[in-house]
C-alpha cells in the first residue's frame, strides 16, 4: 500500500539564468540562456512523493496571478490533491536560479504568497493531516505554521518530517520537539547545530544534537557523498550514485519527497528508503529544471537495478 503524504510548503515559479560562472562583485556577465520551470521546495517534494507512488496532498498558497494558475495546473496534472491550496492577494512565490556550467546553483527567492500561509489554513486542512502517514514541511513557509501542522499530526499519532531549508540558525526548539525525522543538508545542519559537517565524527555529533532534542530520525544529505542516517538502531552513511549533473535544482527535494513515499511509518526500512531516495535524486540532477526532472517510481526502480 502506498503512503499518504501531506506536504506543507512553498510553491515557486523558477526563473533559471544559465551562466558560465557566478559574477564577481562589480562584474557584468552575459546569460547563455533563460528558462522557466515549476518549482518551490514544497511543490518539488510533493511532485517527488506523488511520482514515487504516494497519495499526496498539498497545503500552501499561490497568488492571484498567471504564475499561480500555472503552478496549480502543474500540481493537478500530477494528481496532487490541491484542495488545501489557498489564493493570497500577494504574488505567487518566485525563485531566481543562477545555474552555472557545472550544474551547481545559487538561488534567490521571493516568498510572495508562500509567507501568507497561516495556522488557520492548517486547521482547515486538519482532515488531510490526520489521515496522513507523513506530514512534511520545509522553511520556505512560516515555521509557526509548520509547527501547528506537526502538532495536529502528532495528536493523531502521525509522523512528521522537517526539511530545515533554506538554512536557519534559530530553528525553534518547539518545532524540533514536534519533528520525528529531520533532513538537513550539510550547510543547513551546520547552521542549526553550530558543528561543521565534515567527517564521520561530525556527522555523529550533528545527529546527536537533534536526538538530544527528541528527534528520532536524522538524515543529513551530503551531496555527492550520499547521506548520513541516524536513529537509535542505525548509524551509517548511505552512498550516492555517481552521475553527471546538468542541474542540481530539486536534488534534495526529490530525496525528501521520494523518501516520504516509500518509508515505513515505523522507520524499519530507513536505509533502504534512503537508498531509493538517493537513486531518485541522482536521476533528477541529470535534467534541467525542478518539476520536469523529478523521476517516476518506475524509472527509479529500473535505475536501482543497474
Ligand atoms: O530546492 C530547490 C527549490 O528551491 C527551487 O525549485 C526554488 O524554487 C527554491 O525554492
Amino acid at each position: 500500500m502506498s503512503n499518504r503524504v501531506v506536504i506543507l510548503g512553498s510553491i515557486n515559479v523558477d526563473n533559471i539564468l544559465h551562466i558560465q560562472a557566478l559574477p564577481k562583485p562589480g562584474e557584468t556577465i552575459e546569460m547563455a540562456d533563460f528558462s522557466k520551470a515549476a518549482g518551490g521546495k514544497g511543490a518539488n517534494q510533493a511532485i517527488a512523493a506523488v511520482r514515487s507512488g504516494a497519495q499526496t496532498t498539498f497545503i500552501g498558497k499561490i497568488g492571484n496571478d498567471s504564475n499561480g494558475q500555472m503552478m496549480l495546473t502543474a500540481l493537478k496534472k500530477d494528481n496532487i490533491n490541491t484542495e488545501n491550496i489557498g489564493v493570497a492577494k500577494t504574488q505567487t512565490g518566485q525563485a531566481y536560479i543562477l545555474l552555472v556550467a557545472s550544474g551547481q546553483n545559487s538561488i534567490i527567492i521571493q516568498h510572495g504568497a508562500n509567507f501568507e500561509l497561516t495556522p488557520t489554513d492548517v486547521h482547515q486542512a486538519r482532515e488531510a493531516i490526520v489521515a496522513a502517514d507523513f506530514v512534511v514541511a520545509q522553511a520556505e513557509t512560516p515555521l509557526d505554521v509548520a509547527e501547528e501542522a506537526f502538532k495536529i499530526a502528532h495528536e493523531a499519532g502521525k509522523r512528521t518530517i522537517l526539511n530545515p531549508a533554506p538554512a536557519h540558525q534559530d530553528l525553534p526548539e518547539s518545532l524540533l520537539a514536534e519533528t520525528d525525522i529531520i533532513i538537513p543538508n550539510e550547510t543547513e545542519s551546520a547552521a542549526i547545530t553550530g558543528i561543521p559537517v565534515t567527517d564521520d565524527t561530525t556527522y555523529r555529533e550533528n545527529a546527536e544534537f537533534y536526538h538530544r532534542l527528541g528527534v528520532a530520525g536524522v538524515i543529513i544529505t551530503l551531496g555527492s557523498a550520499g547521506s548520513y542516517v541516524s536513529t537509535k538502531q542505525v548509524k551509517q552513511q548511505v552512498p550516492a550514485y555517481k552521475v553527471k549533473a546538468v542541474d542540481t535544482t530539486a536534488a534534495g527535494d526529490t530525496f525528501i519527497g521520494a523518501l516520504s513515499a516509500v518509508l515505513q511509518p515505523d522507520l524499519a526500512n530507513l536505509v533502504a528508503a534512503a537508498t531509493y531516495a538517493s537513486r531518485a535524486s541522482s536521476l533528477t540532477v541529470q535534467h534541467l529544471g525542478a518539476f520536469p526532472s523529478i523521476p517516476l517510481r518506475a524509472a527509479v526502480v529500473k535505475a536501482l537495478k543497474n
